[in-house]
């Protein structure tokens, strides 16, 4: 009997050293717990970040690849990545260019605010953005991408490409991958204002925590956080946000149900799970601070890492690549030298 072949997991962070605990927890934690079930592609998405600006770009690539494995994703079971390393992103997103609509990408929510945000010289990579993020994802016929809900719109127009590509060509040239949106998945607010996603680009850094953070500061960003006039401890996303986010958090680290934390904390009061929340995050930030240190300071293994995972990567990358271009019609240079040959 065959195997079944196990389903494909893409993903993606852009490599920044403002790697958030949102994006710790959401993301990069879930991505540990994916690995066993799933054959996975986890990239470090360079070429997307210089949307915004190359400072730091080697620096940070080195740090977003360390922060992976610092959060336990093992590289033997995993491929992981570099972007910029495998050429066939950028070719296949000229190609997907050619076949989306100017008014689909003018429709992106994230475009609309991030564009009235660039001031007078909005980058055309800003608009073309996930049209790169569907080249990511479509390349290696990814069949499940594990995202988070703001990136879902990106999602949906990848799906809508595939699919487009696939009727045009009249061939299944991709998968038509779906979202992985896990439903007990961390998702982590903003200290200072609980009803936004926290991410580093909320307008104060104080609802922020960031995995470079000292313990400080961590201590003083939660003993700061945002909470209500009540004084029950209890899980309600609507009428108490902002508690709700401090037990979350601890949740995602301990492993804890929501639930056992707030029977442990009845009668006690904000003070006391503020306290517990510092001490938890502080002891993880730490531990993942110490791999991360020792990780960079070997930069060639973190080389070896991205070479070995960029060779994986174009293998699969360039059969979809190919296949596409002999759809469109490109003349390819092997097959004609031959037949001038003969
Ligand atoms: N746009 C994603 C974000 O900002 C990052 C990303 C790029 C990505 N390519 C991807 C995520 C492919 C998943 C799959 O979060």
């Amino acid at each position: 009997m065959t195997p079944v072949p196990r389903q494909r997991i893409l993903s993606g962070i852009q490599p920044t050293n403002h790697i958030t605990i949102g994006n710790y927890l959401g993301a990069l934690k879930n991505w540990v717990a994916l690995q066993d079930r799933f054959d996975c592609y986890f990239a470090v998405v360079d070429l997307h970040a210089i949307v915004t600006g190359r400072q730091g770009l080697t620096d940070n690539t080195y740090y977003a690849l360390a922060t992976y494995l610092a959060a336990g994703i093992n590289p033997e079971r995993c491929c992981l990545f570099a972007q910029s390393q495998v050429s066939q992103h950028a070719e296949l997103a000229w190609l997907l260019n050619c076949y989306t609509y100017m008014g689909e990408l003018q429709r992106m929510t994230q475009f609309k605010d991030k564009s009235s945000k660039a001031g007078r010289n909005i980058p055309a990579g800003l608009f073309n953005y996930p049209v790169l993020m569907a080249a990511d994802i479509l390349l290696y016929q990814a069949n499940l991408v594990p995202v988070g809900e703001d990136q879902r719109q990106h999602l949906e127009l990848t799906r809508t490409l595939a699919q487009r590509l696939n009727k045009t060509m009249a061939k299944p040239l991709f998968i038509v991958p779906d979202a992985y949106i896990p439903k007990v998945g961390a998702r982590i607010m903003d200290l200072r204002n609980p009803k936004i996603k926290m991410s580093k680009s909320n307008p104060s850094p104080e609802g922020v925590l960031y995995l470079h953070d000292s313990k400080d500061s961590i201590a003083q960003k939660i003993r700061r956080a945002t909470t209500d006039s009540d004084t029950e401890i209890r899980y309600d996303l609507e009428q108490k946000a902002g508690v709700s986010n401090l037990l979350a958090m601890q949740a995602a680290i301990s492993g804890k149900a929501i639930a056992d934390l707030e029977a442990g904390y009845q009668g006690q009061n904000y003070g006391r799970l503020k306290a517990d929340c510092i001490e938890v995050v502080s002891a993880e930030v730490l531990q993942l601070q110490q791999r991360i240190t020792a990780l960079l300071a070997d930069r060639p293994y973190l080389q070896s890492i991205m070479n070995k995972g960029a060779e994986q990567a174009r293998a699969v990358a360039q059969k979809t690549l190919a296949a596409v271009n002999s759809a469109i019609g490109f003349v390819s240079p092997c097959a004609d030298d031959k037949k001038d040959i003969s």
